[in-house]
């Protein structure tokens, strides 16, 4: 790395949000913001069992993943059409775009829709149409992941699969999210195979609420390449060791883990032990409708609860999402270089 000089913490805010960066790990239906919920609602005639914008966010109280996820697919339950999932995708573009980021690797979650009858073509044609003209309108470069819901059945994920390989072009991995606890990585091993075979990427949530044994199971029996969460994997020093070695990003959530309540604070947060055992960790927002901050307050936040993290952090956490994207290695070099290129200019002051 090129040397840094010192920076004031004053300074710090400032310059977590003016850095090119990547977000890695965001889910599409969780930055559905209440007022578009509600919009949806009204536009496609769909019954609701909140009176007000106020009232559904102050259901936004969890105490855990499943608490947050009884929530999160209600509020989904309000796109049916193309043009709801081009208007979410395009408003967390432009949100994401103003908080400078440059690339999005973007969480869909299929099943939530094609369950309620919506077609998979409408899903991701809808998204996908919003990445294309993001890139143009505000000049972020977007792909998608589909993730495998791993509360269901590894059955109901290759029909899933099934479904949506007549657009293959449209989407360039594969992930698993929903309730880790007792959908372990292995009941989906036959398709994440299937979707190697098929030259996917391959993502898993593990190490969120779950223990280190799962993000083993995801490198060993899934063949992750990166780890979204992963954050119990401190308490086993052999994986860390693997992690370090492996050079396997993991995609950290700070807010949402301050709000599933997997740490009591942002204070108390591992993400600087994980950075200092030289892991490959970003920050990105996971949900950031409801878990209160789009990527620079997880960024701003956690730098303002942990005196420990420095400008160098900072440094390394937007080149690590640069590293840790499934983007060509062109894109990477020139993003890594507008980075070093904010950083020299904020340090001589500008
Ligand atoms: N789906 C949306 N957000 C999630 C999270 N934080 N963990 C697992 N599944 C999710
Ligand atoms: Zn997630």
């Amino acid at each position: 790395m090129f040397k840094l000089p010192h920076i004031p913490r004053e300074r710090l805010p400032g310059l977590l949000a003016a850095m090119p960066k990547a977000e890695l790990h965001i889910h599409i239906e969780g930055s559905l913001e209440p007022e578009m919920i509600f919009a949806l609602a009204a536009r496609n005639g769909v019954a609701l069992p909140y009176a007000s914008v106020e009232e559904l966010r102050r259901a936004y109280a969890f105490t855990d993943l499943q608490s947050f996820l009884d929530i999160y697919y209600a509020g989904a339950s309000v796109l049916l059409k193309e043009q709801d999932f081009y208007d979410m995708a395009r408003a967390y573009l432009a949100r994401a775009a103003s908080e400078n980021v440059v690339h999005a690797e973007i969480f869909f979650d299929p099943q939530t829709h094609t369950a309620r009858g919506v077609a998979m073509a409408t899903v991701i044609n809808g998204l996908h149409r919003a990445c294309v003209d993001a890139r143009a309108e505000f000049g972020i470069s977007a792909s998608l992941i589909l993730s495998f819901l791993r509360h269901l059945s590894e059955e109901d994920a290759f029909a899933t699969l099934e479904q949506a390989l007549p657009l293959r072009d449209k989407f360039m991995g594969v992930g698993l999210d929903s309730s880790e606890l007792g959908n372990p990585p292995e009941k989906f091993a036959r398709v994440f195979a299937r979707c190697r075979e098929l030259g996917l990427h391959r993502v898993a949530h593990a190490g969120e609420e779950g223990p280190p044994a799962y993000v083993w199971g995801a490198l060993d029996m899934l063949h992750a390449e990166r780890i979204d969460h992963g954050v119990q994997a401190i308490h086993d020093a052999a994986l860390v060791r693997r992690l370090a070695r492996e050079r396997i990003p993991l995609t950290v959530c700070p807010l949402s883990n301050l709000k599933l309540c997997v740490f009591d604070s942002l204070g108390a947060h591992n993400l600087k032990q994980l950075l200092d055992a030289d892991l490959a960790v970003t920050v990105n927002s996971d949900d950031p409708a409801y878990f209160g901050g789009y990527i620079n307050a997880n960024f701003t936040q956690l730098f303002a609860a942990q005196p420990a993290l420095t400008a160098r952090d900072a440094y390394q956490l937007a080149f690590n999402s640069f590293e840790a994207s499934f983007a060509a290695q062109a894109d990477k070099r020139v993003w890594e270089h507008r980075l070093k290129e904010c950083f020299q200019r904020y340090f001589e002051g500008d």
